[in-house]
């Protein structure tokens, strides 16, 4: 079977690298290899972009923020993310387009058409196989994330742009699952890997 790539999506505070770490320990569990990694990051050069780009300190124009982000990107999808792949394994990546189209498209009202084509090429075009985003209500989103990074120091309407975004884009993403991420951490699980093709389940 060719090795999956899969991503998990949502807002601040929803999971996310919970979840990356227990789907990736049930896969390795059922003897699937797989690579677990996150944007923006993945590369020493990525994380490097993640921290200006995080850093309360670093204040910049929306533009300047997505090309970092496309930068980091195109560093994660051509020196981590296809090399494994090639190499048979499973990669799980927290974030990946669909966050520059909700974040910098929705919540910061950056052109989505342009997003869409950095994105084609900061990835040469990979898509995912799976999509699972973990959906919070904004306030839930906002309560749980205050002032920890230039992201989770924006006001509530900035995270409901983005939900709205997130429930928009995924509509068009084949095999892309809107999961409950309220619901228990065990049951967010069982949710994701319902919907994976895995050897025995
Ligand atoms: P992340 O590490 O997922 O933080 P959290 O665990 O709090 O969800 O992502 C850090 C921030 O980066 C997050 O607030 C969203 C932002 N981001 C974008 O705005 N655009 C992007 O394309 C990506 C990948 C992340």
């Amino acid at each position: 079977m060719k090795p999956l790539f899969v991503v998990l999506e949502g807002p601040d505070a929803s999971g996310k690298s919970t979840q990356l770490h227990l789907v990736a320990d049930a896969l390795a569990a059922k003897g699937v290899p797989v690579l677990a990694t996150r944007e923006p990051g993945g590369t020493p050069l990525g994380e490097h972009l993640r921290d200006l780009v995080l850093s309360p300190n670093s204040a910049m124009n929306p533009l300047t923020e997505l090309l970092l982000i496309i930068g980091a990107r195109h560093e994660h999808v051509e020196k981590v993310i296809r090399p494994a792949l090639g190499e048979g394994k499973w990669v799980l990546c927290s974030r990946y387009t669909l966050s520059s189209l909700a974040y910098q498209g929705w919540g910061r009202g950056l052109d989505l058409d342009l997003i869409r084509h950095l994105n084609q090429l900061a990835t040469g075009g990979l898509e995912p196989d799976y999509v699972f985003l973990l959906d919070l209500p904004p306030g839930v989103a906002y309560e749980r994330t205050r002032e920890r990074d230039r992201f989770e120091g924006e006001g509530l309407e900035f995270f409901t742009r983005v939900r709205v975004g997130y429930l928009e884009l995924i509509r068009s993403v084949p095999r892309a699952y809107v999961i409950d991420a309220t619901l228990s951490q065990q049951r967010v699980l069982g949710e994701i890997l319902a919907h994976l093709p895995l050897p025995g389940i």
